[in-house]
């Protein structure tokens, strides 16, 4: 029919089969192909039934959210949807792989659905900020009622076939070959006669009002929970509430509105924002994708304290057996016991059977000594944030290792250069920043060194995606990307406690901006302590002049370190939930007296301001001394390892979205009332000076990088 769509026959079966690889993406040209071959098929009078299948890996798994992203709108499906359900010869589509988004709503409006048994089939749309638009909130609850409806929409989650099955969104399932199965399947539907079923008229399941309100009660909080603060999931309730209170065609143009609206909406923006800036981190201009790497078979970790126990269990989960090695058996047990601890949970939680976790625990080795480090394909060294120390573990490491072991530091502020100098490879050393725990946080901070070999960034970028985590390259300035930012933001909050919030007060502004965790929260899983060793360091980098806060050293004397001690900027109840605390409040209050601070009534707004500008203006002095490659990896490094809300896009495109005019006008409002440290980053004046925009940046150094890879 087209490139992306063919068309032939199986004896009185036609067979439309979407082939647009990798995933079939509902691309230009694939409704058009399968309309035509559709017609085709129909005015055949060889053809009795019809199945429409998808090539290579996978049904469709949703639209082409790179065309969605530069029209701005989605694919209008509504015609080819109608000719399906409208076809007199029976359609059957045959699902294998995952059916997503659009590849759902496709099969929904065939008579009959057919899957293979590890199917899958979703409707992800809520989480890039969008309401399904092609009949998709219409039809699903017609087929598999409204509870369950709700839940596939607003979760996200796809379900297996034998649940698909189950609930009615799947007729047979096909052990074997799919298309024999589902061309069986068609000519059974064929034999059988008409009329076949259309799902637009099915009201069965559609459930009564008072059930119907319960439920959308329920979704309601569900949203809530889930989906903290955004508009889509709302909207995709009203849209499936129409399903149930509209006669179809009313309900479809009722999506289609709210849809539409979607698809405009600052979130969605925001959201599809993340997910490109997600798939954009691995692309790094001078390593391009054909630079070999060093495969990682196995690897070493010195230091099983939080992080060498975390990052072991990152890398068993992947399959990448570990030598772990620490000074003491003491420690070595400790290590052992938290590694046992932490997979007793996930098999508590039924995410994993004992027998899988026994295998997995084989693979961690803990010994003392450096025996068979001299095999290992990596050294992470995640031992005390000292750089005595470390430069120790680099020079013996360095006589035992193999030349082509990759030598990396978890360190979270210290300078790799230096730590590489304690080699005589310095080309193969290189910054992990894992974050704790890391089994669980995404994020992983790749900090390339003045000498490191590309070879080696490119293997670590590749680790990364073994280990499923967003390895992003950032340069090795203090804190790297996102500490170096979040002192900024800790700074900002501290000082609004001193001048008359409180950190309940800071952390309930936050929360309900969006953020995961309020600041001081986070300070208090973290530890005061390295927060204030943190700040020590800052104040001595920054000289004397600018004012930094006090109370932060007071609660560290006072022994008040956070969780660890049951008590920091908070207390902790049995449950870890944070309880203010009138002490905290009191010590804050004298303090300010003491030192002269005056207090005043702070508002909402006014911590939103000190706290994200703070964090942007510094986001641009990093950008600007080119520690991170683009404005879309700060934002990357910010939503999946600071719990910043994606539906804002990051702190970078959240700037963006205020207007850059505004934010510096902010930040210069802050510098004439707290000095040097707001003073405006450079590349943020010349920004506002020029009109353009971080994401304007981002779009320029793409089109450079691109157009060098051609040359
Ligand atoms: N904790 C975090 O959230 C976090 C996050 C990112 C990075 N980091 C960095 O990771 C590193 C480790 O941090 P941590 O929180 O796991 O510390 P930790 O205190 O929990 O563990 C350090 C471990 O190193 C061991 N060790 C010390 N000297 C050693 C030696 N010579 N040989 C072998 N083992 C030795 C200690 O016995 C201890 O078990 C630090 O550089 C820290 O800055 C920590």
């Amino acid at each position: 029919m087209n490139e992306l769509v063919r068309l032939h026959r199986d004896g009185r079966v036609a067979i439309i089969t979407v082939d647009n690889p990798p995933v079939n993406a509902i691309a230009t040209g694939v409704p058009e192909g399968i309309a035509a071959a559709l017609t085709s098929a129909q005015t055949d009078p060889a053809v009795d039934a019809i199945v429409i299948i998808g090539a290579g890996k996978t049904f469709i798994a949703g639209a082409d959210l790179a065309e969605f992203a530069k029209s701005g709108e989605g694919p209008n499906l509504h015609d080819l949807l109608a000719a399906i359900e409208d076809s007199a010869k029976p359609t059957v589509v045959a699902v294998h792989g995952t059916a997503l988004g659009g590849g759902v709503e496709i099969a929904m409006a065939a008579h009959y659905r057919v899957a293979v048994p590890d199917a899958q089939l979703g409707m992800p749309e809520v989480t890039i900020g969008v309401v399904p638009g092609a009949e998709g909130t219409q039809r699903l609850p017609r087929l598999v009622g409204v509870a369950k409806a709700v839940d596939m929409l607003m979760t996200a989650a796809p379900v297996k076939a034998s649940e698909a099955l189950q609930i009615g969104l799947v007729d047979r399932i096909i052990d074997g070959d799919l298309l024999a199965g589902a061309v069986a399947f068609a000519r059974e539907m064929a034999a059988r006669g008409g009329p076949h079923p259309k799902t637009s008229e099915m009201t069965g399941k559609l459930g009564t009002p008072e059930a119907n309100a319960a439920i959308f009660a329920a979704g309601r909080e569900q949203a809530r929970k889930l989906r903290r603060n955004q508009t889509a999931p709302l909207a995709v309730l009203e849209a499936l509430e129409a399903a149930t209170t509209l006669p179809f065609a009313e309900g479809c143009a009722k999506e289609r509105q709210l849809s539409d609206a979607s698809l405009k909406s600052p979130q969605a923006q925001a959201l599809i924002h993340a997910f490109f800036a997600e798939r954009a981190v691995g692309k790094v201009p001078d390593v391009p994708k054909d630079t070999p790497v060093y495969p990682i078979r196995n690897a070493a970790i010195i230091g099983a304290g939080t992080m060498g126990v975390g990052i072991s269990i990152a890398l068993v989960n992947a399959g990448i057996p570990v030598r772990l090695k620490d000074s003491t058996q003491a420690a070595l047990d400790r290590a052992m016991a938290n590694v046992r601890q932490n997979y007793a949970s996930v098999v508590k939680r039924g995410r994993m059977t004992q027998e899988v976790v026994e295998q997995r625990i084989a693979l961690i080795q803990p010994q003392l000594g450096y025996d068979e480090f001299d095999q290992a394909d990596i050294i992470i060294e995640a031992v005390f944030e000292s750089m005595d120390l470390k430069k120790q573990i680099f020079g013996e490491i360095d006589k035992i290792a193999k030349p082509d072991c990759v030598l990396a530091t978890n360190t979270s502020t210290l300078n790799i250069d230096e730590i590489a100098a304690a080699t005589a490879r310095p080309h193969m050393v290189i910054g992990l920043h894992f974050f704790s725990p890391a089994y669980i946080m995404r994020l992983l901070e790749i900090v390339r060194g003045k000498l490191t070999a590309k070879p080696v960034v490119a293997t670590v970028l590749a680790l990364a995606k073994t280990l499923r985590k967003v390895g992003v390259l950032v340069g090795n300035g203090h804190g790297f990307v996102g500490n170096r930012m979040m002192f900024q933001y800790m700074r900002e909050a501290q000082l609004l406690v001193e001048e008359g919030a409180t950190p309940a007060q800071v952390d309930g502004a936050l929360t309900d901006w969006g953020m995961a965790m309020g600041i001081f929260a986070v300070d208090d899983l973290g530890g005061l302590d390295l927060g204030a060793r943190c700040f020590a360091d800052l104040r001595e980098r920054q000289g004397p002049g600018p004012r930094m806060p006090v109370v932060l050293d007071k609660l560290v004397a006072m022994g008040r370190l956070g969780q660890k001690t049951g008590a920091g900027w908070f207390r902790y109840d049995e449950a870890r939930k944070p309880i203010p605390d009138a002490e905290v409040e009191a010590l804050i209050a004298h303090t300010a007296e003491a030192t002269g601070i005056p207090r005043r009534a702070i508002t909402p707004d006014e911590i939103i301001e000190r706290c994200m500008y703070s964090m942007i203006n510094e986001g641009a002095k990093i950008l600007e001394e080119g520690h991170a490659l683009r404005a879309s990896d700060i934002d990357t490094i910010y939503i999946t390892g600071y719990g910043f809300p994606a539906y804002r896009g990051g702190p970078m495109w959240f700037a963006d979205s205020v207007g850059l005019d505004k934010i510096l006008a902010r930040v210069k409002d802050f510098e004439r009332q707290y000095g040097v440290l707001w003073q405006p980053a450079r590349l943020l004046e010349r920004l506002v000076s020029e009109g353009r925009t971080f994401a304007s940046l981002d779009a320029v150094k793409a089109q450079e990088t691109a157009q060098e890879a051609q040359a």
